[in-house]
């Protein structure tokens, strides 16, 4: 299935596109008896999208939504709390708006029993009605939230070691955490709407495969291909391999 791709001349330009755009979907999901479900990515190329969400938290109405992060290190230790992606969203989100959301889920990397804290999850994704939007980042090895090349593309919420690529990206300083939590490709494609967001030219061959090679496992987003509802958000690096 063909995917939508938005390709922007500038950064700036692709973020304000990707807010007027959520904006639109908020107001169309208000009309549902539920709140807004959205799962909700963390790394770099997502720190201006939620400096703006926070900038227009009234408008979004972001109070209503229902966030799912997306994953988490494994296992965390509390020392590292600064490392992981519950801190993110704190830092980057939640703290920064008024009237933060009011269902905010996070996957607990300081469980000793990953396998329940993942099937609870699942549970807790199909309990609030399924994802309406999926907000994504890409590895530079194509992965989509933690999964990892090789992930089936019917797995589940769940335990992942990391990639050497992803731990060499992530973890410029310090000793990497090599584990993560991670919802499955399988629970994303559930998802009613997915959107992915590359920037720079260090994301072209991942999009590139993503986009045009068969589906594969080794390249994790290229799970993409099967969903009817997918938008690429893309500048003109990342898209220059297209
Ligand atoms: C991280 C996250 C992903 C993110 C990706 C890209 O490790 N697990 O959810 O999309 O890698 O991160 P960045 O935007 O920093 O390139």
């Amino acid at each position: 299935m063909s995917p939508e791709i938005l390709r922007y001349e500038t950064k700036t330009e692709l973020y304000l596109n990707l807010i007027h755009r959520l904006s639109a979907e908020i107001e169309a999901l208000q009309a549902a008896p539920r709140s807004p479900v959205l799962a909700l990515p963390t790394g770099n190329t997502m720190v201006p999208f939620y400096e703006l969400v926070t900038q227009h938290a009234k408008q979004l109405k972001v109070s209503t939504w229902h966030c799912f992060q997306l994953d988490e290190y494994y296992p965390l230790d509390p020392k590292f709390e600064e490392k992981s992606f519950r801190t993110y969203l704190n830092h980057h989100f939640y703290s920064k708006v008024k009237t933060p959301p009011a269902l905010r889920e996070s996957l607990n990397g300081e469980t000793s029993d990953p396998g329940v804290e993942c099937a609870n999850y699942e549970k807790k994704i199909s309990d609030a009605g399924g994802i309406d939007i999926a907000i994504l980042g890409i590895g530079t090895n194509g992965h989509i939230a933690f999964n990892e090349p090789g992930s089936p593309f019917d797995s589940k919420t769940r335990l992942i070691e990391l990639h050497p690529e992803t731990l060499a990206s992530n973890f410029k300083n310090g000793a990497p955490i090599p584990k993560a939590l991670t919802v499955g490709i399988g629970t994303l494609l559930q998802a009613k709407k997915i959107w992915v967001l590359a920037l720079s030219n260090s994301k072209a061959k991942a999009v590139k495969r993503a986009i045009h090679e068969p589906m594969n496992v080794d390249i994790p987003a290229s799970a993409l291909q099967s969903h009817s509802n997918v938008t690429w958000f893309l500048d003109s690096e990342a898209a220059s391999l297209l």
